[in-house]
């Protein structure tokens, strides 16, 4: 059991000396399993941690609730325990100074015993130890891919905030109040929201188009802007849902701009990402942001269009024998989506844009040939490291 500090009833000397032996040998037990440095910083913040450390306790356990007359006695034993860890923690410090290998160099003869300069023994024969160097993560690698492709065409970045008021994430992407669009976006909501007013209401975002109008508030036009992060469904996990997952936005608005500019931009990136011989299908969508608006296909990658793999014909999995696969969202920004930004220069009969938005996470599965989005989740080293 770990050590905790008790409250104290009585402050006679004899219980004193007892309540301090105690927590001196919990101190020294204690150290003993201090290893690393990692381990230490654990052990300081336990022992000497301002906020909840054990010291703090015995300050308020022993020494606050102390009747007037012990008050000194209780004190002068308090200031021992605090030197006490001090000392411990201090001694704990890993000590490998320019010195202490020069001594170690003079020990060589004592290897593997402990040397006057530690607890710890220190053999400079021995190998050191190997810091892995850490990789990228597949999902931030894509994530990067993309805007690679689109920094290329003059596109910048820009970021919003995961904690969201529902204005931007439904209301000024022209989703009204109670619009039935809303159910396609299983939206997690902040508790306790319910005294302010609706549009103020916190919610996690679920897609990163409320980044769409935080920028134009911010810009003028003309605008072209790339915008990465995390967003959160109400969906349970499973091997294609994850309650969090990754998008890229994108944004272009200036005077002219056309739908055959967006079919031109996204064909052109769509052949970046997943190879020059890619084909590209707009098929027409929804988005109550967007008019018109497409979802956007590329031929599949994998078995290039025909649905089969292999010399027995066998049925294409990733994109389910269609030849096809959906990759992204996209429109002709709605005018009533630049109405909410009018006076910083968005004026509909003025200036003209496209938008669109890809799933980040779905996308790596797809590059990397995964059938299961948990993977990216786990943490398990043995998948990530492969990515090293
Ligand atoms: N926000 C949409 C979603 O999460 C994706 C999207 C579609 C973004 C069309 C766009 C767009 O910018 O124009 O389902």
């Amino acid at each position: 059991m770990a050590y905790t500090v008790p409250k104290l009833k009585d402050f006679s000397p004899a219980a004193l000396d007892k309540a301090v032996a105690e927590f001196l040998s919990a101190l020294d037990t204690e150290s003993v399993g201090v290893q690393i440095e990692s381990e230490r910083k654990v052990f300081r913040d336990r022992w000497q941690g301002r906020k909840n450390g054990l010291l703090t306790q015995v300050n308020d356990l022993w020494l606050k609730t102390a009747p007037t007359d012990a008050k000194r006695d209780v004190g002068q034993r308090v200031n021992v325990l605090k030197s006490r860890v001090a000392e411990t923690i201090e001694k704990l410090r890993p000590s490998v100074s320019a010195t202490a290998v020069v001594k170690g160099l003079s020990l060589r003869t004592e290897v593997g015993q402990p040397t006057a300069y530690g607890d710890s023994s220190l053999d400079i024969s021995l190998p050191g130890i190997r810091r892995p160097i850490g990789a990228e993560h597949p999902i931030i690698r894509t994530m990067n891919e993309i805007i690679g492709v689109f920094r290329n065409l003059g596109y910048s970045i820009a970021e919003g905030p995961v904690i969201e008021t529902d204005y931007y994430n439904f209301e000024s992407l022209n989703f009204p109040p109670n619009h039935p669009a809303r159910d396609t976006q299983d939206t997690l909501f902040l508790a306790n929201q319910e005294s302010k007013p609706p549009r103020e209401r916190l919610l996690l975002r679920t897609h990163t188009s409320p980044v769409q109008i935080r920028t134009m508030e911010k810009l003028k036009p003309p605008l072209r802007i790339l915008i990465p992060g995390r967003v959160h469904r109400n969906d349970p996990p499973d091997a294609s849902h994850s309650p969090m997952f990754h998008q890229v936005e994108g944004l272009a608005v200036d005077t002219n701009i056309t739908f055959g500019d967006l079919k031109g931009t996204l064909d052109h990136a769509m052949k970046a990402l997943f190879g020059s011989d890619v084909k590209t299908s707009f098929r027409p969508s929804f988005f109550p942001f967007t008019e018109p608006s497409a979802e956007v296909f590329v031929s599949c990658f994998i078995c290039g269009g025909s649905g089969k793999r292999g010399a027995d014909d066998a049925p294409c999995r990733p994109c389910k024998q269609a030849g096809w696969i959906e990759i992204l969202g996209c429109g002709m920004v709605d005018p009533n989506v630049f109405e909410f930004v009018k006076r910083n220069g968005y004026d509909p009969e003025k200036v003209s844009g496209f938008a669109f938005g890809m799933g980040v996470d779905r996308i790596a599965m797809l590059k990397y040939g995964l059938d299961d989005l948990q993977l990216f989740f786990q943490g398990d080293v043995r998948f990530l490291e492969q990515f090293g």
